[in-house]
């Protein structure tokens, strides 16, 4: 793998033998001592330009357990904020001995431009660009469904057949964006949930159904309901309806939770808005991933950083 820019460049055979090493990963971790050798003596850069907890530290969890050398970056603080441009920032790192690039950027797109532009020649992974994709949250949602539906049976298995419904801020959400494709990709169908104002107007192309009424859409018992973060910080007179108003009408609250099937699992990339977009325990529950999310998290990065740096690159 040369980059990792978007799930929608992944055939299904690709994504499976992903989720297959981010399998061997996580057998890694049950060991008493947890760190591989396999990544010494190369560097990975976590270049964020936007705020982070789960994406920035699991990274570097990742990496380290790998034994690579990791130098974190935020743009907070950083030379960015007297107006260097992502070429200089990038290029600096680069000259201090870079081999994979982590970014995360506000700019949807931003990934691609540094994958593109030759300006560096270091493994590019995009963790978060603006609102387009999040391909490393996709990988760990896949991971964390195929073991709840598969679990030991897991590895080579795809997730055909299932029903992932993904409910909420569709319209600002790269989580959406990057799990559809993979879904697609791995044999799953997905349905977007939410109010007409956060759903895209235009779906044409994509592998998804649309439905505005979350509570019909429970009584078709989906596999998995992915919860999402209503995302203000992106949001300027947009989000209609009101917040007590979205918790009614599209939250997945006590009473909702009480309603789905005993083996739907209850899915949130975090960070989570609790009591907005989910109940705490709805969040708290025994059918909630949010926590194997987090964990699995590191598993799947780790799978990424070793097929990026180990072995043959594709250039
Ligand atoms: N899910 C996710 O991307 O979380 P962070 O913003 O904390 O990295």
């Amino acid at each position: 793998m040369r980059h990792l820019l978007s799930t929608r460049d992944l055939s299904r055979d690709e994504a499976i033998h992903i989720l297959d090493v981010a399998e061997d990963m996580a057998e890694t971790q049950t060991r008493e001592v947890r760190k591989l050798p396999t990544l010494r003596g190369k560097t990975v850069v976590n270049l964020f330009f936007e705020d982070s907890t789960r994406t920035r530290i699991s990274f570097e969890a990742a990496a380290k357990r790998l034994s690579a050398d990791v130098i974190n970056f935020s743009a907070k603080g950083s030379s960015v904020s007297k107006g260097e441009s992502l070429k200089d920032t990038a290029q600096t790192l680069e000259e201090m001995g870079a081999d994979a690039v982590v970014i995360r950027h506000g700019a949807s797109g931003a990934p691609h431009t540094l994958a593109a532009s030759g300006w560096i020649d270091a493994g590019i992974v995009n963790a978060g660009d603006g609102t387009h994709e999040h391909p490393t949250q996709a990988l760990l949602d896949a991971f964390t469904m195929r073991r709840r539906i598969h679990g030991s049976a897991s590895r080579g298995r795809g997730l055909d057949g299932i029903t992932v419904a993904i409910v909420g801020d569709i319209l600002h959400s790269r989580v959406a964006r990057s799990n559809v494709w993979l879904l697609s990709a791995l044999g799953a169908r997905t349905v977007f949930v939410g109010p007409p104002t956060l759903i895209p107007l235009d779906l044409t192309g994509w592998p998804a159904e649309t439905s505005y009424d979350l509570d019909a859409t429970l009584t078709t018992h989906p596999d998995v309901v992915m919860m999402l973060r209503i995302q203000t910080e992106r949001m300027n007179d947009a989000f209609f309806p009101s917040p007590h108003e979205y918790a009614r009408r599209w939250g997945l609250d006590d009473e909702r939770l009480a309603r789905l099937g005993p083996d739907t699992i209850v899915m949130h990339p975090g960070p989570m808005n609790r009591g907005l977009e989910i109940s705490s325990r709805a969040a708290d529950s025994a059918q909630s991933t949010v926590r194997e999310q987090v964990a699995n998290g590191v598993s799947a990065r780790m799978a990424v950083l070793y097929l990026l740096l180990s072995g043959e690159r594709e250039d």
